[in-house]
């Protein structure tokens, strides 16, 4: 522990020193973070909670001017933040005010597939959608984001998306003040051009935008001031392409609570937290009085093949955000010893195996809306066997479900999570487990949640069947023994 203690004060210094020296080219970050409002709501006569949400086009400040035309939700840039607790029926109406179709998906919510707001829940412009669900999981940092299907990178990168905040009722005590001590924090990169979102076809070719600007919430160069001795910061990775090594540099402490679906079972005092595209992880970070620390991307580790300089979009460390603790902070709740209890999620009775075959295919296919592509049987945990046969990162996401990565590599990996990184040539291993049935028309999703990737068609279908069920044949699964 104490070599593991004096590790850590040599990261923090290291990190500390290279804050302190490393000045030049560095972003100031002057302008205070904005966070996204959260979404009133109401109890409808039949007892939901109803959420009004409209999706329009706008203007904003992106750092370019005040005239840079943007989508949000509820307002001209991103959406307000979404909080419900599990047990609660919840209504979302969605209008398209956009002048084109899109579609609203809430990603990671475990819930029946014609709610899921993907590529088969279209939204005409003019149009309202009105799903509606009970929430049935514990308490996570989930989002939304359109899904249509290839125009989803373009109608992410213009704005719309948001923060979908689950709670559990009787949860740890864990700082959850919105706005005080719990912090959304979305990141995103642009690409600017006349002080217009650069839309170029280049940009959203290959593995999609790498921008040179990076957002927090939609606010440049932004800092938040730590009024309490530790804030609970909720990191979602919105970007279309850029994955980020997220480091906290300064005198402070970071330790990693929750990832995609929810809280991990302990804490876990960590140095870095990466986040490829879509995915999320909740830390608790502690910031000395009167000091400011940075929440930086550092480029990749050496020796790793996490990142590639066509993936990071460089080896440029990124200013991220500034963390101001002024000098009197308030007491918040530290991480408790225990967060969760350990998740089980049966014995798997299938294993199936999908391959990643290029930047547009999986198992040799193409995205087809008509097609089913996975037969599952409701009730049953299967292992999912996905591998990366290309010399390409990508990642993998799956709809409807928190998974557990068997053999995972650290921390962030050993948590409920519906999105996974995957290094060229790597195999993860998933234990999924299906609870929603689902008609065989509407199927879910799984795909790469590089934007430019799923558009172009790395993307397939599933549904979940009763047990007997005529199944779509597929020769990828295989009886455990
Ligand atoms: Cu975040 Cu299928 O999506
Ligand atoms: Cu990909």
């Amino acid at each position: 522990i104490l070599a593991g203690i004096a590790a850590m004060a040599i990261v923090m210094a290291m990190a500390w020193s290279s804050a302190v020296t490393d000045t030049s080219g560095a972003v100031a970050l002057d302008t205070e973070l904005r966070i996204p409002p959260l979404a009133g709501s109401r109890i409808g006569p039949d007892g939901a909670r109803v959420f009004d949400l409209e999706m329009r086009a706008g203007t904003a400040d992106l750092g370019h001017g005040p005239q840079t035309r943007t989508w949000g939700v509820n307002g001209d840039y991103l959406g307000p933040t979404i909080r419900a607790a599990r047990g609660d029926t919840v209504r979302i109406n969605v209008d398209n005010e956009l002048g084109e179709t899109s579609t609203l998906h809430w990603h990671g919510m475990h819930l029946p597939a014609a709610m899921d707001g993907g590529p088969h829940q279209l939204i005409e412009t003019g149009q309202r959608w009105a799903p509606e669900w009970t929430i049935a999981q514990p308490a996570a940092t989930l989002w939304y984001h359109p899904h249509l299907h290839g125009a989803t990178a373009e109608h992410v990168y213009r704005g719309i998306a948001g923060m979908f905040i689950v709670d559990e009722p009787g949860g740890p005590d864990l700082p959850s003040e919105y706005g005080v001590d719990d912090i959304p924090v979305i990141v995103q990169d642009k690409q600017f051009r006349d002080g217009q979102l650069d839309m170029s076809p280049a940009l959203f070719a290959e593995a999609g935008v790498l921008g040179g600007d990076v957002l927090v919430n939609g606010t440049p160069a932004p800092y938040l001031e730590v009024t309490t001795e530790r804030v609970r910061l909720r990191l979602l990775n919105a970007s279309s392409a850029r994955s980020y090594r997220f480091v906290v540099a300064g005198t402070a402490t970071v330790d990693l609570i929750g990832t995609d679906g929810g809280l991990l079972e302990r804490p876990h005092r960590v140095d870095h937290v990466q986040l490829s595209p879509g995915e999320r992880a909740e830390i608790i970070v502690e910031v000395a009085a009167g000091t400011t620390a940075v929440l930086r991307s550092e480029p990749p580790e050496l020796g790793l093949n996490f990142w590639t300089d066509r993936f990071s979009g460089g080896d440029d460390t990124l200013e991220i955000l500034g963390l101001r603790a002024v000098d009197n902070l308030a007491p918040s709740p530290g991480p408790p010893p225990v967060l969760a209890a350990p998740r089980d999620l049966g014995e798997p009775a299938t294993r199936r195996e999908l391959t990643i075959t290029s930047s547009s295919t999986i198992n040799g296919r193409t995205m087809d809306m008509e097609r089913i592509d996975e037969t599952v049987t409701v009730g049953t945990t299967e292992i999912w066997e996905v591998r990366n046969a290309t010399g390409d990162p990508h990642n993998f996401h799956i709809h409807d479900v928190q998974f557990q990565i068997l053999d995972p590599e650290g921390p962030l990996q050993s948590g409920p999570k519906d999105t996974v990184y995957i290094r060229p040539g790597q195999v993860v291993r998933l234990l999924v487990r299906f609870e929603h049935y689902t008609d065989p028309a509407t199927p879910y999703m799984f795909h790469c949640h590089l934007l430019a990737h799923e558009d172009r068609g790395l993307m397939g279908q599933f549904v979940v069947v009763e047990p007997g069920a005529t199944a779509t044949e597929s020769s990828r699964e295989h009886p455990m023994r």
